[in-house]
This record gives structure tokens, sequence and C-alpha cells, in this order.
């Protein structure tokens, strides 16, 4: 199959480099001509794993091309993926949806032969209609059909999630569509993921659900940590009580300082503003929204006790930054949140990540960058632990000690024993352990 991938962000690079991998021929469109550029030098503008070598064996392999040319890509596809960013709007949370009408105006200037144009991006339910209506006011001779096709991808493991997904979701009503879109996915149902055909609306919502649900099984169990912290529980064995209910399921039950990411909050938000347009809110998803930003907020306060009720005039190191480990995105990361709560209350701040702190330099100001995690420890009147990389799993806890100028430590991940800490003379603080 022909597949013109337009948008080379996250999903757009990921599902195009897969797809090629499955032996289709991909052409991936960005208006970013640097972007382009780079890519076509070899170079990946995000961090993933395995994204790199499975980008280069399929260039060298020729089923992969990178292209500014929008329309030459779409003349020759069967499929024409919209994968361009849905950013949440400036000042009333919906999600912006011009870069995936500019995408549908300059598909329909290209389209030649029946071509199938699926949403990829999140998008609110109702997308599919207006691409759909953009594009036949366009051309009115053109032969196609807009599919929803939702992406369930989590970064830092998106290619294993792209190439064994729990299930695939096609919206349409269009047989001709749905064959295509079969003849695309083949490879996957060989793997025996499900493809669950629904109407493109159904589609659409399904992919907010599911992204609400997890942040709402998220909050439960952070608002349980917390409850855990006042009657002295212990909210992993809680998770763990709880997550053996096939019911409940024991994915997703890690407290932690709250959601962050490029999807969870903006996804919620959007959900939100679609139910309430329909005067039908969803009061749930609300509550969660609410709560997981009060929540990251309360981390630095968390750390502020955790250091006697001050940390004016002291240093606090803080460890990880982006939203989550194995991935260079610092957006709606918690430790954002931290970082300005300890700054505001007059801490200077030292950081470490593995792949994050370029990222971070554009979005904080006065933080003092390390080269590792006992640099950053080095001195410091407190150690905070905001992302759970696997290098911070197994820290030497004598060296750690004896680098920080006093031995408390916060760890945000429930990342180390509470007991063992305790062995090792830190004070130590978790997440709803007594
Ligand atoms: C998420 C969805 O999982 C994915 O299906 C969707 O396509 C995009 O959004 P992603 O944002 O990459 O993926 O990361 P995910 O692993 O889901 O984590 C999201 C946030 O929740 C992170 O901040 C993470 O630290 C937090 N989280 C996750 C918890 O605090 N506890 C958990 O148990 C799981």
């Amino acid at each position: 199959m022909h597949v013109a991938m337009i948008g080379a962000g996250y999903v757009g690079l990921v599902s195009g480099a897969c797809f090629a991998d499955f032996g289709h021929e991909v052409c991936c469109v960005d208006k970013d001509p640097a972007k382009i550029e780079a890519l076509n030098r070899g170079e990946i503008p995000i961090f993933e794993p395995g994204l790199a070598d499975l980008v280069a064996k399929n260039v060298r392999e020729g089923r992969l091309t990178f292209t500014t040319d929008l329309s030459q890509a779409v003349r020759s596809a069967e499929a024409v993926f919209i994968a361009v960013g849905t950013p949440s709007r400036r000042g009333d949370g919906h999600a912006d949806l011009s870069y995936v009408y500019q995408a549908a105006r300059d598909i329909a200037a290209a389209i030649d032969g029946y071509t199938v144009v699926v949403t990829k991006s999140t998008v609110p339910v109702g997308t599919g209609d207006e691409v759909e209506r953009i594009i036949r006011d366009a051309r009115p001779d053109a032969d196609f059909a807009v599919v929803s096709n939702p992406e369930f991808l989590r970064e830092g493991a998106a290619i294993a999630d792209f190439k064994r997904p729990d299930r695939i979701v096609i919206g349409t009503d269009d047989e001709r569509a749905l064959s295509v879109m079969n003849d695309i996915y083949r490879p996957l149902y060989l793997n025996q993921s499900p493809v669950l055909a629904m109407s493109r609306r159904t589609a659409e919502l399904t992919k907010y659900a599911a992204n609400a649900f997890l942040a709402t099984k998220i909050t439960f169990i952070n608002e349980i940590a917390d409850l855990c912290e006042h009657v002295g529980a212990n909210v992993q064995d809680v998770a763990r009580g709880i997550g053996l209910d096939n019911r409940i399921g024991s994915k997703f039950l890690h407290a932690g300082p709250g959601y962050g990411g490029s999807c969870f909050p903006k996804d919620t938000l959007a959900l939100i503003k679609t139910a309430q347009d329909y005067e039908a809110p969803i009061r749930l998803v609300e509550t969660v929204a609410a709560v997981n930003s009060q929540r990251k907020r309360a981390m630095g306060r968390k750390v502020i006790a955790a250091c006697g009720g001050s940390v004016r005039g002291k240093t606090v190191a803080v460890l990880g930054l982006t939203f989550k480990p194995n991935t260079d995105d610092m957006r709606d990361a918690p430790s954002l949140d931290v970082i300005t709560a300890l700054q505001d209350a007059g801490a200077r701040v030292k950081a470490y990540d593995p792949e994050g702190m370029e990222a971070a330099r554009g979005m904080l100001t006065d933080v003092a960058y390390a080269k590792d995690a006992y640099d950053c420890a080095r001195d410091a009147d407190a150690l905070v632990l905001v992302t759970e990389w696997d290098l911070f799993r197994a820290l030497d806890l004598r060296r750690l000690k004896a680098a920080l100028a006093s031995p408390v430590v916060v760890d945000l991940r429930n990342v180390y024993r509470p007991d063992e800490m305790r062995r090792h003379g830190f004070t130590y603080v978790s997440i709803g352990r007594p």
C-alpha cells in the first residue's frame, strides 16, 4: 500500500516508521523544512527507544521517505493519515483543530483517485464530519472517504505499543474504506490484535474515553494514597489488593505526583469541553482534571514539609524532569510545578534528567543542571525523585547520602523501600506509605 503520513511529530513518525516496517510504502510529510532535512540526514527529532534504528532501516530499504511536498505524497497515496498536533486552544481548553483543517484543505487540493483520509490525531467528536465537508467543498469531484483511526501508543514504549496494540479502532461506515484499512493493518491482526469497526463518531469518542478513564484510574489511586498517609495504610498494598480483581486490573494504579504529558491533561480538558458544549457535562472527569492540577502543585508543598516547613535559602536537588521515563517530553510534567513551587518558596533548585534537560532549559529559569544524579545531590539540603528513570532505581545509597548536605529524600514515585532508606539513615518521605 502507498501511505502518506501528514505530520512528522510523535504519532506521525512512529506510525509512519511502523507502517513502513510492515512493508508499506510510506511518505512522511511535514511543513517544517528543518525537520524534514534533519530526518533525511537520519536525525530523529524526538527521543523514543528504538525509533532511530527503525527509521534508518526502513529508509535504507526504500520504504520510508520524508518530504515537505504534501501534494506529491498525497497524489500517489491510497491512504492519507492526518497526524498533526491538536494542542489545547489558548483560553478555553478546546482542542485546536486548525492544523487538522489546514491538512484537510491541502489534501483536498491533491487527491487523485480513490483515497482514504484517516484522522490519527486525537480529535473531538464530529471532526471527521468537518474534514469530510472541507474536502467535499473544495473538491466536489473527489473520490474519498474519511475514517477515524485513533492511536493509543504510549511515549517511551511507542513502537511496541504500535506493533502489538490491545486493539485497533476503525471508525467508518464506508465498506470500501474499511477494506483499505484492513489491508493496512493486516500485519497486525496476524498478531491477533482485534480490529474494532465502529462509526466514525464512536471511534473519536472512544479515544477520549480511554484517556479519561486512565486519567481517572491514576487520580483515584493518588487520592487513596493521600488517605493512606492519614490513616497509616500502604497504597502499594491497596493497589495490589484491588488490582488483582480482574474487573479492576493492576495497571495504572501507581500513585505518584499526578499525570502529565502531551495527552492526558489536554485530552481530559477537551472531553470536558465537548461534554459541556452538548450540555451533558462529565462531572467525574471535570473533578479528575481539577484534582490532578491541584496535586501537581501540592507536591511542592510536600517537599517543603519534608524540609521542616521551609526551603528558603536551601538547595533542593530534583532527579527526573520529563513527565515519565524514556522520553525527552516535558509537556505538563509534574517537575515543572514542583520546581516552580520550590523556587517560589525561596529554594535554589539543581536538577538532573537523562534526556529532558534541553527541553527544560526553555521552560524553567534559574535551575542549575547537573551532570549526573550524585552531582545533582552534592551539598543539597534535600533530594526529590520526580521521574522514575531506571537510572534512578538503583542509586548507590551510601554515595547519595555522603553527597547530600542533609539526608532528606522525597520519593514521588515510590521507587525505594521506606525501611531500606531509614536503615541508610535517610529522612524518607514517599507517596501513601507509612
Ligand atoms: C497516554 C496513554 O497511555 C496512551 O494510550 C495515549 O495514546 C497517549 O496518552 P503517555 O502520555 O505516553 O500515553 O503516557 P502514560 O504512560 O500513559 O503516562 C501518562 C502519565 O500518567 C504520566 O505522567 C505517568 O507518570 C502517569 N502515570 C501513569 C501514573 O502516575 N501512574 C500510573 O499508574 C500510570
